[in-house]
């Protein structure tokens, strides 16, 4: 396998460059990944999400951006249904990954569907890097190891593939078999991207990936999302108001578990429509 090649079956075709919306309106059904319709969610009688619609665009970045406890994290976890383990978490509405070129939809809280599958074509990376005690080489490998039977070199092709990809080849292609507890905090952040994409998603789901790093780091880490974006799908959540406007295509603000306003990042920061929407990204409250 080549490793700049891209080892996903269903390929998508790169994003045009300058594909970014300039305006304000809701992502064209052909291009959406994600679509959420009147969604609800709670956590036992508490109610985290209210009345919910969003169309997430394939092949670009959206950013969820709002004041801690708006419910970003809720709906990052039920688009993958990390929600599953959460004993009193429910969910009510409509959620639906739409498949690439096949068409093929996926009810995502349908309880028949299979969560470990759905999360093949979801990554998700998380605030703090939690890569696993293991080797480098064995953190990437993880995943493909579980789903598929490939042989030695071809592992070898996709775990460098994956390293690539996630810019931290050049780092540590001379200690692979060295334990991932051993880098930077940086490193491991990119890592655990390269350990989430090897599994061949679709779309990748990031909760504050930066909030841990420092700025070097983080400037790593968006150079990285805006690459990626060519062949992901990108939800990214984050308190960084120049981050969200740096690497982000569109922007969705949440508050007090509703979704505000949606609409291309630009629009967001500099003609909002909503005044609670101008208060939060000039500053006025956080
Ligand atoms: N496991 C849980 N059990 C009960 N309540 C929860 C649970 N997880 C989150 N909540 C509550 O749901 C609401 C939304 O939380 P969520 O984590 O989605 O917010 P957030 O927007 O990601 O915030 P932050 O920016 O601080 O990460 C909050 O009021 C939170 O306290
Ligand atoms: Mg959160």
């Amino acid at each position: 396998m080549d490793p700049d090649s891209n080892p996903k079956p269903g390929a998508q075709p790169a994003a045009t460059p300058g594909q970014a919306n300039t305006d304000g309106a809701a992502a064209d059904a052909a291009s959406t990944c994600i679509e959420i319709g009147d969604f609800n969610a709670w956590y036992g009688d508490y109610q985290a999400i209210h009345q919910l619609s969003l169309s997430v665009p394939r092949n670009q970045v959206t950013a969820f951006i709002g004041p801690s406890g708006c419910g970003k994290s809720t709906l990052l976890k039920w688009i993958n249904r990390m929600n599953d383990i959460v004993p009193n978490a429910h969910a009510k509405g409509t959620l639906t990954l739409k498949e690439d070129e096949s068409g093929q939809e996926v009810d995502v809280l349908s309880p028949s569907t299979d969560a470990v599958a759905l999360r093949r074509r979801i990554g998700i990376v998380f605030q703090k890097p939690n890569p696993f005690p293991k080797t480098i080489y064995q953190n990437v490998a993880f995943g493909p190891r579980l789903h598929l039977n490939a042989s030695r070199g071809e592992m070898d092709e996709l775990v460098e593939w994956a390293l690539k990809k996630a810019a931290l080849w050049d780092e540590v292609k001379d200690r692979l078999h060295q334990s991932a507890l051993g880098l930077s905090g940086g490193q491991q952040q990119r890592l655990c991207i390269a350990r989430a994409i090897a599994i061949g998603p679709n779309i990748l789901l990031m909760d504050e990936p930066c909030s841990a790093l420092d700025p070097a780091s983080t400037s790593r880490v968006e150079d990285l999302i805006f690459e990626l974006r060519e062949q992901y799908s990108i939800v990214i959540v984050t308190h960084s108001m120049q981050q969200a406007s740096r690497v982000s295509d569109r922007t969705a603000f949440f508050y007090q578990g509703r979704l505000i306003e949606s609409g291309a990042t630009e629009q967001i920061f500099t003609m909002p429509r909503e005044q609670r929407t101008e208060d939060y990204v000039s500053g006025k409250f956080g």
